[in-house]
């Protein structure tokens, strides 16, 4: 495995596109600049060689038995296949949820900062965006602000929360405590949890990712999961996800909608052979990259406390993504972008874009080559130390 090489992405790279041509290295949206792992290079080159694409038989049972052994391996959790489901992406499944668990005009929590399709999605299905911030100390540490969480919950008008776990993008992988008082809260207000734990997998040494259903198996009923072998195994370009659901009514309400309204029911013939050789053969891929996310983090802070003193920078639980507060060396956002874009040439997501809380950050993509990034932080240290009026 060479996470070092520099690989030569194509001109439908979501990531890079444009980036070449204006000289700008681009560490934003969450995939990797690494290569996949031969497993799923193999099966898909398996795939190719059979020179015929035509319809599967869609997600049997020998594909469903290898998610699910997946998730008892990595993490003692187990659930029947019967409840696994399948839509294309994590952001698609959630917004089916939505409609499936909600009406037009319902309260949807969510923790801000957060990954910012969850509102754009809320918003889309004519749904109202209730935000709680998180709890921000000085030292770049997030926690749940639970009694805002319970004010917010208790109301009648909200019928749910998105819970991000581990949590893009301020990179906490919550803990057993904590997901448990997320849990009562819940079940005390009769309200459902859609737990978004699409980065499980991407946890940094020393911390554990607890999937909340095993957390609560009493409330499991009422706890959707939205998993998916994309983000850790860098195939989202395969666009596929898994949905797992428990109670009757909510697999009834899928079926109908999702599979037999939709017609969405199974990931295309590559998604399959990707996301069955990613479950099955990639263990040895997954824990490797973990250790270079783990290792490229070092160098980022070390880095910044060397560099730019100033610069806080969250502790990463989990997630390839860093999250650090520049607002002492700028503190306007725009011309933050600005300084960014244009002077620095670096393409990070801003840190608005999460939510008001995110002003003045900037969230960084460390999952790519030690060159990439070392240039990355060279370009941000040398704009920032710039005096700019
Ligand atoms: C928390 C979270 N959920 C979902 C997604 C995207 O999932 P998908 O591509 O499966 O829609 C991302 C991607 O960055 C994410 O960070």
């Amino acid at each position: 495995m060479d996470f070092e090489e520099l690989i030569e992405r194509g001109e439908d790279s979501e990531k890079w596109q444009g980036a070449k041509a204006k000289d700008e290295l681009p560490l934003w949206v969450a995939d990797m600049d690494f290569a996949c792992s031969d497993a799923i290079i193999e099966a898909l080159r398996q795939r190719v060689d059979e020179r015929i694409y035509g319809y599967t038989n869609g997600m049997q049972e020998d594909y469903k038995q290898c998610v699910q052994a997946y998730y008892q391996r990595h993490f003692h959790w187990h659930f029947p296949i019967e409840d696994l489901f399948f839509s294309n992406g994590v952001v698609q499944g959630i917004s089916l949820l939505l409609q499936l668990l909600s009406n037009e005009g319902d309260g949807v929590l969510i923790q801000t900062p957060v990954y910012h399709p969850f509102r754009r999605q809320i918003e889309a299905n004519r749904r109202c965006c209730v935000t709680s911030s998180l709890i921000h100390h000085e030292d770049g540490r997030y926690e749940m602000n639970f009694a805002d969480l319970e004010e917010k919950m208790s109301r009648s008008t909200v019928a749910g929360m998105i819970l991000c776990s581990p949590h893009n993008p301020v990179g906490r992988v919550w803990k057993i405590e904590e997901l448990q008082r997320v849990c009562a809260i819940a079940k005390r207000y009769h309200k459902w949890i859609i737990s978004d734990e699409i980065h499980c997998d991407i946890i940094k040494e020393g911390y554990v990712h607890h999937p909340l259903e095993t957390i609560a198996p009493e409330y499991k009923e009422e706890i959707i999961t939205c998993v998916a072998p994309t983000k850790t195994f860098n195939i989202a370009g395969a666009e596929c996800s898994h949905i797992i659901l428990h109670k009757e009514e909510y697999k009834k309400r899928w079926k109908a909608f999702v599979i037999d309204q939709l017609c969405i029911s199974a990931p295309n013939c590559f998604a399959l052979s990707a996301s069955k050789a990613a479950h099955a053969n990639s263990d040895e891929w997954r824990a490797q990259m973990n250790q270079k996310i783990d290792e490229n983090e070092r160098y980022v802070r070390a880095f910044l406390q060397k560099e730019l003193p100033e610069a806080v920078l969250s502790p990463r639980e989990g997630t390839y993504l860093l999250w650090v507060d520049l607002s002492a060396y700028e503190k306007d956002p725009e011309r933050l972008q600005q300084r960014m874009r244009k002077h620095a040439r670096l393409h990070f997501n801003e840190g608005i874009m999460f939510g008001e809380e995110g002003a003045c950050f900037e969230r960084i993509n460390i999952a790519c080559p030690a060159s990439i990034l070392k240039e990355a932080c060279h370009r941000l240290a040398v704009e920032l130390k710039k005096e700019r009026v």
